[in-house]
């Protein structure tokens, strides 16, 4: 997390492996240039953009120049962008080259221009994470002989289970443990964080946070956006992997754990770990009554006309891979036993949200039974993530009037809109990486225990491959997922706005 100020930050070479694509251009170069614009890069830091491409640095640093135009929000003042262009290098490669690997080492350590202090950002294909890594070791990049050195792997960590204890084994044999990041930038996003300082710097609500006070949590994230150009890597992935398997549980194991003993690296994983194991396995037969996917259809996004995922360029012919998956998850424990957790996730729907919505129970008497209060609301704390960072409690009130009648009124604490926000949450994890702060960062039992919670619906599902549910683009999702719901009156909270409306 970020506490480093600038005298404890040392200079390094930041490398992106992968730096003409879609990650480096939409998020690490406008990361990087935020962070400079903080003050945060001591002067000597350098980047190396490694690409396919031939190019040279200066052609490279005009395209930087654009893509940075395009991205920042805010707009860029000359200077600030010039400082940066300085640091920016590029290096031509083939990742599949090992000869390239040799020139890349003299490259770096020739000559004293690079500081000897290494990060090596994996912003590639994930099925080139553990051959790129191999020969970065291969060649002796990886050695900590006068400097650190470090590896950022992005998410996806494996396909499956089996596939990430490989990728980890494969990693290990290169690199230790306190080199690498398995990044997940959902940790590095505000609200995400401050469900930690909501529930630990608060005492307020300690009391109620758990099974005799909470009848279910909800943490959605719906996107309006497609699949773009991504539809060689989401065809093999569908929203349970893509999203939920990663980001989802990620913010479910920080609602869910217990105190951490501090916020240290380790106790902080430790608690998480221990919410990943405590989640009910779900048994094949089950998968269903727990999992729903469907796919989306066109429609309408807005006022824009949409297509259907198999209408998106490059998604093969007849593909049943979900593009919205809802999942009903128990933790079995003291805190939680017996509350459900519902995740869901989806491409082309209605709005672009993340949220965790968390219901309390009703009271337990029903007070206003003779008055035309016929049934009261019950409570929600709603956590909006985006595009507003919010934290609003959702309470009933007596309507002004004669009548005893009741409405819900919101206690909001909204921190920053969408318009307000500069950072991304990238900013503050290449900032954890540059000192070295692994707390945000998942440890392998993380990931692994999260391919367990997934596994099995993952099996089903790839061997029910005749049918899928759809849903046409710009809804809130299909109404089969309710079937998820363990009673009639929970519904989906959709966003902020909709006021527990279905209750
Ligand atoms: C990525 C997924 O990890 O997260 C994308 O691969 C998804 O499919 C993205 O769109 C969402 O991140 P954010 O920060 O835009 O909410």
């Amino acid at each position: 997390m970020v506490t480093a100020n600038l005298k404890s930050i040392e200079p390094c070479t930041f490398v992106i492996f992968g730096a003409t694509g879609n990650l480096a251009r939409i998020k690490l170069l406008p990361a990087l240039i935020h962070l400079e614009e903080a003050g945060r890069l001591p002067n000597d830091t350098r980047i190396v953009c490694i690409g396919r491409r031939e190019l040279d640095d200066a052609g490279w640093r005009r395209e930087v120049a654009e893509i940075l135009g395009d991205q920042v929000k805010g707009g860029l003042g000359d200077d600030l962008l010039d400082r940066f262009l300085e640091r920016v290098d590029y290096f031509q490669a083939d990742m599949t080259d090992r000869e390239a690997f040799h020139r890349l080492k003299l490259h770096l350590t020739e000559g004293a221009q690079y500081p000897d202090n290494m990060i090596f950002y994996l912003a590639i294909r994930p099925q080139e994470f553990g051959a790129v890594s191999h020969n970065i070791a291969e060649v002796g990049l990886q050695m900590e002989e006068s400097g650190w050195r470090r590896l950022v792997i992005e998410k996806p960590f494996g396909y499956d289970l089996e596939s990430a204890e490989i990728l980890n084994t494969r990693l290990h044999k290169d690199f230790e443990e306190h080199q690498l990041f398995r990044i997940d930038h959902y940790l590095g996003k505000g609200t995400v964080q401050n469900v930690m300082v909501f529930r630990f710097a608060n005492l307020m609500l300690e009391p109620l946070w758990n099974r005799n006070y909470i009848d279910h949590v909800q943490i959605t994230h719906s996107e309006s956006k497609g699949i773009e150009t991504r539809a060689e890597y989401y065809d093999g992935s569908g929203a349970l992997r893509d999203m939920i398997q990663s980001h989802l549980l990620q913010m479910l194991t920080l609602v869910a754990m217990e105190p951490p003993a501090s916020l240290d690296a380790e106790a902080l994983r430790d608690e998480k770990v221990k919410v990943l194991r405590s989640i009910r396995p779900i048994p094949q037969n089950a998968v269903h009554a727990h999992a729903f996917r469907a796919q989306y259809t066109r429609g309408r996004v807005g006022h824009e006309k949409v297509p259907g995922y198999l209408e998106e360029e490059g998604v093969p012919a007849g593909s049943t891979t979900e593009t919205f998956a809802a999942v009903k998850l128990y933790i079995d424990n003291w805190r939680w036993r017996g509350v459900p957790f519902y995740l869901r996730t989806g491409k082309r729907m209605a709005r672009g949200n993340s949220m965790i919505a968390i219901r309390f129970k009703r009271p337990p008497q029903q007070l206003f039974q003779e008055t035309p209060i016929e049934q009261i609301k019950p409570n929600w704390l709603l956590l909006g993530i985006q595009p507003d960072e919010v934290l609003r409690m959702e309470l009933q009130v007596k309507q002004p009037g004669l009548e005893l009648r009741t409405t819900t009124t919101q206690l909001d604490a909204a921190y920053c809109t969408a318009c307000e926000r500069t950072l991304d949450a990238y900013e503050g994890l290449l900032l954890d990486v540059i000192v070295g702060d692994r707390s945000l960062f998942l440890r392998y039992d993380e990931v692994s225990w999260a391919w367990k919670v997934v596994d099995p619906i993952l099996k089903i599902w790839s061997m029910e491959r005749d049918y899928i549910h759809t849903y046409p683009a710009g809804i809130w999702g299909p109404r089969e997922s309710n079937r998820l719901f363990e009673r009639e009156d929970q519904r989906w909270r959709n966003d902020l706005m909709d006021e527990g409306s279905e209750d």
